[in-house]
């Protein structure tokens, strides 16, 4: 029997990294997580040994992957909050930018040629058409998109003078929690609507904002395409044998091609809270494009995978168990 691969994720004590460890864990793959604790958890790695460090610390890295015989790498570690981007960008062009690269570097000093990027619908900016296609313009609205981008860049080029092997998975919202209670989402300050609402369900808060109500939109509120993280974990397990069996690189979107408004998303909450959630309507907070929604058909054909999680009601039924198991523990 040949041993299991290896496989490093970066970020594995974050939000989609910990799912992904977790899917890569039950699909055979010997899992080690790379993370500074920054904003990951320590609690969210259990499925497998962590290694702290910083992306910067390249000499560290190097050290992990030959440690560890590290096979390939899926990348998630990054600052992801635009509004902050929009405050400190040099926060995100050195730690997405400069640590990509670093990371890229200690891969190619090390001998490690795969890798599964942690990529976002934030490249596209606002876009002329929706349903999105992979081949729209790219055109960034903010610090953290751009970030993003410019690491892809840096993958299509150490693919053709490196021979790297790479997949860019382009998000659009992550949403939901681990189906079994064993790792979930946790940020500090949350800013994401679906835990917002359900932190102001359980009066972590006295009331969830409400942004915007003039959108060119059927009931006046974003619409975004919502896909579960438990489905964004298997397309990931599902790139990395991509990978491994020669398929080309490319980047991909990762949604479901539905769209739900704002509006929508509060009745769902409200729903599965089983109680009236306590909103508060505000303007429109900047930066916001009134619709984002994949056209998911490429991720589709190229990695045989179909978001089976992502229902409105499960998304919320998993975040609310989530959002209810912690504000019990940490009550
Ligand atoms: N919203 C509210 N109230 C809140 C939080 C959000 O009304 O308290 C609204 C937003 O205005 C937006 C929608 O809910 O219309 C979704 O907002 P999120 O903050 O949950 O998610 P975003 O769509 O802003 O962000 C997501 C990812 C980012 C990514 C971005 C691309 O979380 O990483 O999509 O646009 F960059």
């Amino acid at each position: 029997m040949p041993s299991p691969s290896t496989v490093l994720v970066t970020g594995g004590a974050g939000y989609i990294g910990s799912h992904t460890a977790k899917e890569l864990a039950r699909a055979g793959y010997r899992v080690v997580s790379y993370d500074n604790l920054s904003r990951g958890h320590r609690w969210a790695v259990k499925w497998g040994p962590l290694e702290e460090g910083d992306l910067l610390d390249q000499d560290r890295l190097r050290q992990v992957l030959a440690a560890h015989n590290v096979d390939a790498v899926l990348h998630f570690a990054a600052f992801a909050e635009v509004g902050e981007s929009m405050r400190e960008p040099e926060l995100y062009f050195r730690n997405n930018v400069a640590g990509s690269l670093s990371l890229l570097e200690a891969m190619h000093h090390s001998g490690v040629r795969r890798i599964v990027f942690s990529s976002t619908c934030a490249l596209y900016g606002v876009p002329e058409t929706v349903p999105i296609t992979e081949d729209v313009p790219k055109a960034p609205a903010n610090p953290y998109g751009e970030s993003k981008l410019m690491v892809e860049k840096m993958l299509q080029w150490e693919g053709a003078c490196r021979a790297l092997q790479w997949t860019a998975l382009r998000y659009f919202n992550a949403a939901g929690c681990d189906a079994e209670g064993d790792t979930g989402e946790s940020h500090s300050p949350e800013s994401h609507l679906i835990p917002s609402l359900l932190e102001a369900a359980l009066g972590k808060r006295p009331a969830c904002p409400i942004f915007g109500s003039d959108y060119p939109t059927p009931d006046g509120t974003c619409i975004r395409d919502y896909i579960h993280v438990t489905d964004l974990a298997d397309a990931h397990v599902r790139a990395l044998r991509h990978l491994e069996n020669g398929g080309a690189s490319m980047a991909l979107n990762l949604g479901t091609g539905d769209g739900y408004s704002v509006n929508q998303i509060l009745a769902a909450a409200e729903k599965v809270a089983g109680r009236p959630i306590p909103i508060e309507r505000q303007g429109r907070r900047p930066g916001d494009p009134p619709k984002l929604v994949a056209a998911p058909q490429r991720a589709f054909a190229t990695l045989g995978w179909k978001p089976s999680h992502s229902s409105i009601d499960n998304i919320l039924e998993t975040a609310w168990r989530w959002a209810a198991q912690r504000s019990a523990s940490n009550a």
